[in-house]
């Protein structure tokens, strides 16, 4: 350990980052881990890096807790954003979270996905031929916009079967919402996170009343639309309320939107900066499915989780005590070398591979099939028709420390 990784260590602060952290935040990682994995900050809460501790603490549901209303009450006050993020069930603990993951598994189930599969193709197979004919006038095209970001919009939209033209203003609405969740924010993202969750529930409302009035009162297909599932509810007659309803839609579109998108734009700029993995993939398409994983753990799309010590326990020798937050830190614990051999290089067949980049225990990702199917298809089929696609401007990164990934990446497909 360097003393300027000593020094890295001693005043990192997720409030107050550096641009360079923002552009690469693994050598502060690193020097965390090694250093302070256990790291209190100025303001009291922890922050972890080592792999063996976060699933702990994944584990641990009793002593570490997922239900943000205390954590919440003071940064969004009174408001729609409150709601929203303390109603969703990745911010509860049971039961309120059980019933609504019982509900929204069974409408993501093995087969619901693979059912998928037929219209992602064409999804991707369309979206590749606009990018062709986009190239073939003006020689560019962008990765994110016309690409990554294009896909998971779809799939969430035909997830919720929210009619087609109604679908644009979603990213932006997703995009809002989300950012709120960053450890800081100004009064600027929370007017527009907290205008994001009005129009996003007066939409919804709309939504959820056409469904049901749909075909002489009775709702659309259970079995087709996840929507029509949660209104339905269980069988044994457990159901959501309105507004458990409304804002565990609002999850469900945003939590499978920047994040998928994200695994695109990452994984395929990763394979740009490898060329040499990225011809080795090419060469063999079977490596996909670890490639996928590679991608998962080594640009980690969501970097941060967050817990709060509801009963006091030990970590690495530290007690925490009851009432004080804990950000859990994937992108960190995904390059630990005390799990992971030679964990900077990015090894497109690396097994085994247990990346944290879905986190583990009962709040392990819902989509995480789904994710991984829709990443596999998009670059596998991108892969094949553009082999040598390269960059062709400065890539923009979307400014955030919770999820990582682009803004923009200007490309050309150098035919
Ligand atoms: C690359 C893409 C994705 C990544 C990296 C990702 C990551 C995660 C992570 C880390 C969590 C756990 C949060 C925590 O407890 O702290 C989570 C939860 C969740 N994700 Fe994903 N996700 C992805 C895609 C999706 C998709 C496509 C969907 C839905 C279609 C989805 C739905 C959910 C849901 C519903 C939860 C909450 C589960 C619970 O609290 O029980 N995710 N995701």
């Amino acid at each position: 350990m360097t003393a300027d990784a000593r020094e890295l260590a001693a005043h990192f602060d997720l409030e107050r980052l550096t641009p360079e952290f923002y552009v690469n935040p693994y050598p502060t990682y690193r020097a965390l881990r090694e250093n302070e994995p256990v790291k209190r900050m100025p303001n009291g809460s922890y922050f972890l890096t080592r792999y063996d501790d976060l699933v702990t603490a994944y584990k641990n549901t009793k002593a570490f807790s997922s239900d943000k209303k205390k954590e919440f009450a003071p940064k969004y006050g009174d408001s729609l954003l409150y709601e929203h993020h303390t109603t969703s069930l990745v911010f509860n603990d049971p039961p309120a979270h059980t019933r609504v993951r019982r509900l929204i598994m069974g409408a993501l189930s093995p087969r619901a996905i693979a059912e998928m599969e037929g219209d992602l193709i064409r999804l991707v197979d369309g979206l590749l031929d606009a990018i062709q004919a986009q190239s073939d006038e003006k020689g560019n095209f962008d990765l994110i916009g016309d690409f990554a970001a294009a896909i998971p919009i779809e799939v969430i939209g035909n997830l919720l079967d929210v009619p087609h033209d109604e679908r644009e203003p979603l990213r932006d609405w997703s995009l809002a919402i989300l950012g709120a969740l960053e450890p800081v924010i100004g009064p600027e993202a929370f007017a527009r996170g907290n205008n994001a969750v009005k129009d996003f529930l007066a939409y919804l409302e709309t939504l959820v009343a056409r469904r049901r009035a749909k075909a002489g009162n009775k709702p659309g297909n259970p079995e087709r639309d996840v929507l029509t599932r949660l209104i339905l509810g269980e069988s044994d007659g457990e159901r959501l309320t309105a507004k458990e309803l409304l804002h565990n839609c609002i999850f469900l579109l945003n939590a499978g939107h920047e994040t998928t998108t994200n695994l695109i734009g990452n994984g395929l700029v990763a394979l740009l900066a490898h060329p040499a993995e990225k011809q080795r993939l090419i060469g063999d398409p079977s490596l996909i499915r670890t490639a996928i994983e590679e991608m998962l753990r080594f640009e980690s799309s969501n970097q941060l989780g967050n817990r709060m010590i509801v009963e006091e326990v030990e970590l690495g020798g530290i007690t925490m005590q009851r009432g004080t937050p804990v950000t859990l830190c994937i992108g960190a614990a995904n390059r630990d070398p005390a799990q992971f051999p030679d964990p900077e290089s990015f090894d497109i067949g690396r097994t085994p591979n247990r990346h944290l980049a879905f986190a583990t225990g009962a709040h392990q990702c819902a989509g995480m099939a789904l994710a991984r199917l829709e990443a596999a298809i998009a670059i596998s089929h991108f892969l094949a028709r553009f082999p040598d696609y390269a960059l062709n401007g400065e890539p923009v990164r979307g400014g955030r420390v919770r999820f990582r990934g682009f803004l923009s990446v200007p490309c050309t497909i150098e035919r």
